[in-house]
């Protein structure tokens, strides 16, 4: 059976896992990882692989991937690739998934966790890039700037955030309007180092380059 994007959005079930992860995280102080973090995530992964010339399905199943790539952190922050692939396993086989599609979107969410990630497939490819791209001021849920950790810093500095792929240039950048004042360009190398050399592995497996513009520096 073909499961659709909407039966993901629309299931209580993964919606009450979601909302419970993010909740753990905000308890860890952690920053925004609920229905704005994953629905960016679907949107980007499934819009680079229908520029990319990719199927519908293929485009559908990133966007299930980007959605629930992240209800893992419902059982641990460790290790929350594995476990979220485990519990989407489950959910998606009881909702009468193909098993190949199953396998596409388990494999995309195991994978996107960056200590393991790696883009096997264009859809964890894909995920990769739209999970470490995004950063934004509205993910900071802590109120007090006083408090601020590094990732706090390096995402209420945000002011702006996009990704463009050029195909003509063979090109997918991320570029960031950021306030200095809050955050240090080099904040961000100490952060996004690890992501941004993710991002670079995960282009690669499209035949692009990636490229970070910060400020209007050509950074990557
Ligand atoms: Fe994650
Ligand atoms: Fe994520």
């Amino acid at each position: 059976m073909q499961v659709t994007f909407e039966q993901i959005r629309q299931s209580p079930e993964i919606r009450t896992y979601i909302k419970q992860a993010d909740a753990s995280l905000l308890a860890l102080g952690f920053t925004e990882h609920s229905f704005a973090h994953v629905t960016r995530c679907a949107e980007t992964a499934s819009g680079l692989l229908s520029q990319l010339g990719y199927n519908e399905r293929e485009v559908d199943l990133a966007r299930i991937a980007g959605f629930m790539h992240d209800i893992g952190n419902v059982v641990n922050r460790h290790d929350h690739a594995i476990s979220g692939a485990t519990m989407a396993f489950r959910i998606l086989d009881n909702m009468g998934m193909e098993p190949a599609d199953v396998a596409a979107v388990i494999t995309a969410i195991g994978h996107h966790d960056d200590s393991t990630a790696f883009p096997v497939n264009a859809i964890a490819a894909a995920l990769i890039l739209a999970d470490k791209t995004d950063v934004r001021r509205s993910r900071v849920r802590n109120r007090e700037t006083i408090n601020f950790d590094i990732h706090d810093r390096v995402n209420y500095a945000v002011e702006a955030s996009e990704t463009v792929l050029d195909r003509a240039s063979k090109t997918f950048t991320l570029t960031l309007t950021i306030n200095t004042q809050v955050c240090a360009v080099m904040d961000y190398f100490e952060i996004f180092l690890e992501r941004m050399i993710l991002c670079r592995r995960a282009a690669e497996f499209f035949g692009l380059t990636f490229k970070l513009n910060i400020n209007g520096l050509a950074v990557i």
